[in-house]
């Protein structure tokens, strides 16, 4: 059984607003997407690598040191981010089995640590389902109704849902086309998984792993990589 990973880089980044979508900014001497694939593409445990990119993407080519690299695939994107997910799983069927490990992992994450790689990685010997990296949550979360406070939800059973996630290609894919029949618009891989009736595990990672959504958070970005770095 091998592991690759699946990049969906298809989005337009509209939340940060800058005019190139935001994975191609350029973060520390190297677009943010780099970032991303490098964690995979220097993993000696990653068979290769799938990136899904919009169609007028001519960015990947420009910035990407990865364009034309013999372990990068790549896929058409689709117009949410399950679509995207679901065209790089049909580009790794090329190469990879249904039993082999999916690791999908936002472009927009260019801080992923090889440690918490690694333990995603270890999980997955002892989690048949598949697991994804997440971290509790520090603030108290309320439920709104019209503004107004419904119900103060228990935080110690609340986390966040990082990337990677990883589910068997077989699998994953079956998810995916179920929450499609069922015209639900998912926002992670895990929720398609949920979706079966399945219990993805949840691996602690650090809080560095952000997603970069918003403007602020590249400075953040910058800051967390070279803190790494030391
Ligand atoms: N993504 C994708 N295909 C889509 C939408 C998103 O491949 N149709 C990718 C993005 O490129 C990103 C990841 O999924 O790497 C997480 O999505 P998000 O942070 O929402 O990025 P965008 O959709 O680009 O941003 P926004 O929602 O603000 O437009
Ligand atoms: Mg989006």
């Amino acid at each position: 059984v091998r592991h690759w990973a699946l990049i969906p880089a298809a989005g337009v980044g509209r939340r940060f607003g800058a005019e190139v979508p935001k994975q191609y900014l350029s973060l520390g001497g190297r677009p943010v997407i780099d970032h991303a694939i490098a964690a995979f593409v220097e993993h000696p445990g990653i068979a290769g690598c799938a990136v899904v990119l919009g169609s007028d993407d001519g960015w990947w080519s420009d910035v990407s040191a990865y364009a034309d690299h013999p372990s990068v695939l790549r896929a058409p994107g689709g117009a949410e981010r399950c679509y995207s997910v679901r065209n790089g799983l049909t580009a790794l069927a090329a190469r990879a089995t249904d039993d082999d490990w999916v690791l999908v992992h936002d472009a927009a994450r260019p801080c992923l640590r090889r440690a918490d790689l690694d333990r995603l990685l270890d999980a997955l010997r002892e989690e048949p389902v598949g697991a994804l990296l997440a971290v509790p949550i520090a603030d108290t979360v309320k439920r709104a109704d019209a503004g107004q406070v419904a119900e103060t939800l228990p935080r110690t059973a609340l986390w966040r849902a990082y990337t990677p996630q990883a589910f068997r290609l077989g699998l994953l894919r079956r998810a995916l086309e179920y929450a499609q029949s069922q015209d639900l618009v998912v926002t992670d891989d895990a929720s398609a998984v949920e979706l079966l009736g399945l219990q993805p595990a949840l691996i602690e990672c650090q809080a560095d792993n952000i997603k970069i959504t918003r403007p602020e958070d590249l400075p953040l970005a910058a800051f967390y990589l070279e803190q790494q770095q030391e």
